[in-house]
C-alpha cells in the first residue's frame, strides 16, 4: 500500500513522509514550497486546487501562526494535506518564503482571546450572507480551488469554515478581520462596507467557533474509519462461469464494459500466460465525469475493474479495489462520499456474481 500511495504522489509531485528531504542546516524555502505546496497552490502562490497564498489581503490577516498550524494539522477532508514530517525551522522557512512574495505586508499577530458575540443570531446572519458561498453547515465550497477547467460553483473556491484545521489555526480575531476587510481579487467581500455592523461580525464569529465541537467529532470519525483496502468474494461458481457473472452484474448496474482480458496479458509470452486470472475492466462515463469534477485525481484509479482468480485448490475469488479506502489518500470528503457509493456498488457486483 505504502508503494502505491508513493507511486500516486510521486505523480502529483508531491512525496511522502519517508521519501521527504531531511532537515538540511538551513532549510531553503523556496525549495520545500516547491516540493511540497505548488503542485496545489502555484509556483507563484496564485492557487490551483489549493488557494491562492499570494494575495496581498490575505497574507495581511494571516499569521505566522495561522500558516504553522493550517502547514501541520491540514484541512481533514478537504484537500489540504497535514504536514506532520517537516521540521519546525522547515515550516518557517517555507513561510518566509511565501510571505517574500508581499516583502510590503506586516504579518499580524493575534492572540487567542474569545470574541464575546451572540452565535444564534450569527447562525441567522450566516445563512443569510455566508451559505451560499461556504454551504449550508460551513462545510465549504464544491469542485477544487482555481485554475482547473472542471465545474466550479466559484472562480475561487469558499474554504470549509467548519473545518478542525481551519478552526484550531484561525483565532477569533483572525476570523474577525476576514469579515472586516475582505479579500480583494477574490469573491469574498467586505462585510462592514456590504452594510453589517461591527456586532453582527462579532456574532457571526461566535457561531462560526461554536463549530468547533462537531468538527473535532467528525475529524476522529475520519480517523478511526479504517476500511479494507480490496474486497474480495468466494464464488460458488467455476471460473468462465463466475466472469460471465461479472459482466451480467456489470451491465446489470449500468455500466459499460470496457475489455476482458488475463491479468498477465503483455507480461509474458502469450502461451504462458496464466487463464486463471482475469481483468474486467468496466466504467460509467456518468460517473466518471461526476468523479473527476470532484477531484481530477480520480483519474489514476480509473476505469473500475474486477479481478477473477482461481487458486490452485479450485475456488475462484472475485476482487475489487477498496475505493473508500483510495478515497482516504486525497483527504476529500465529497470524493470520499462518492467512492462510498462506488464501494457499494462494487460490492453488489462482486455478490450477484458469486451468490
Ligand atoms: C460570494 C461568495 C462568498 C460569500 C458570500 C462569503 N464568502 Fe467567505 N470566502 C469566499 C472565498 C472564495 C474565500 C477564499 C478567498 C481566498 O482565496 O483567500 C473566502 C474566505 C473566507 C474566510 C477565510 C477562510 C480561510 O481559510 O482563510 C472566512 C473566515 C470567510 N470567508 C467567512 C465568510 C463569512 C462568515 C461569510 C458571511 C458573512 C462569507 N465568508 C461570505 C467566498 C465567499
Ligand atoms: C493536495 C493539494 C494541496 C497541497 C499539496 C497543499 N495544499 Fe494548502 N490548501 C489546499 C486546499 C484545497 C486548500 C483550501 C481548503 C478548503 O477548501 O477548505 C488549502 C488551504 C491552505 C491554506 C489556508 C489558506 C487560506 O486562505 O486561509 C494555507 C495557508 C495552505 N493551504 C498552505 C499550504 C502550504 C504551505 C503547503 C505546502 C507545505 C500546502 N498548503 C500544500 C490544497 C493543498
Amino acid at each position: 500500500m505504502k508503494h502505491l500511495l508513493n507511486s500516486l504522489l510521486l505523480f502529483l509531485g508531491l512525496s511522502w513522509p519517508i521519501m521527504g528531504a531531511h532537515a538540511a542546516k538551513t532549510p531553503d524555502g523556496a525549495r520545500l514550497y516547491a516540493q511540497h505546496c505548488a503542485a496545489c497552490h502555484g509556483a507563484d502562490g496564485r492557487g490551483g486546487v489549493g488557494v491562492p497564498l499570494a494575495l496581498p489581503d490575505f497574507q495581511a490577516v494571516a499569521s505566522d501562526d495561522y500558516f504553522r498550524t493550517t502547514i501541520r494539522m491540514g484541512r481533514p477532508g478537504r484537500v489540504m494535506p497535514a504536514f506532520p514530517q517537516l521540521s519546525d525551522a522547515e515550516i518557517d522557512a517555507i513561510i518566509r518564503h511565501i510571505r517574500s512574495w508581499n516583502p510590503d505586508v506586516r504579518p499580524p499577530r493575534y492572540d487567542r482571546t474569545r470574541i464575546e458575540g451572540n452565535p444564534e443570531h450569527g447562525r441567522e446572519l450566516y445563512a443569510k450572507h455566508c451559505a451560499r458561498c461556504h454551504g449550508e453547515h460551513a462545510q465549504g465550497g464544491h469542485g477544487t480551488g482555481v485554475t482547473f477547467s472542471r465545474p466550479r460553483e466559484l472562480p475561487i473556491i469558499a474554504p470549509a469554515l467548519n473545518n478542525r484545521g481551519f478552526l484550531a489555526a484561525a483565532p477569533d480575531a483572525m476570523i474577525r478581520e476576514t469579515l472586516r476587510r475582505g479579500r480583494s481579487g477574490t469573491p469574498m467581500v467586505s462585510f462592514l462596507k456590504q452594510g453589517l455592523s461591527e456586532q453582527d461580525i462579532d456574532d457571526i464569529v461566535a457561531f462560526i467557533r461554536s463549530l468547533e465541537k462537531e468538527a473535532a467529532r467528525k475529524a476522529r470519525a475520519r480517523e478511526h474509519g479504517e476500511t479494507p483496502a480490496i474486497l474480495v468474494e468466494e464464488s460458488s461458481y467455476g471460473l468462465e462461469e463466475t466472469v460471465e457473472n461479472v459482466k451480467a452484474a456489470i451491465i446489470g448496474k449500468n455500466f459499460r464494459l470496457i475489455r476482458v482480458q488475463y491479468l498477465e496479458d503483455g507480461f509474458f509470452p502469450p502461451d504462458q500466460v496464466n487463464r486463471r486470472q482475469v481483468i474486467v475492466y468496466f466504467c460509467n462515463f456518468n460517473f466518471l465525469y461526476d468523479a473527476l469534477a470532484i477531484d481530477p485525481r480520480v483519474g489514476l484509479f480509473l476505469p473500475c475493474r474486477v479481478t477473477v482468480v482461481e487458486r490452485e485448490d479450485g475456488t475462484v475469488l472475485v476482487m475489487s479495489i477498496n475505493p473508500t479506502r483510495l478515497s482516504a489518500v486525497f483527504n476529500n470528503e465529497q470524493l470520499d462520499e462518492a467512492c462510498d457509493q462506488m464501494r457499494q456498488t462494487y460490492q453488489e457486483i462482486l455478490e450477484e456474481a458469486t451468490l
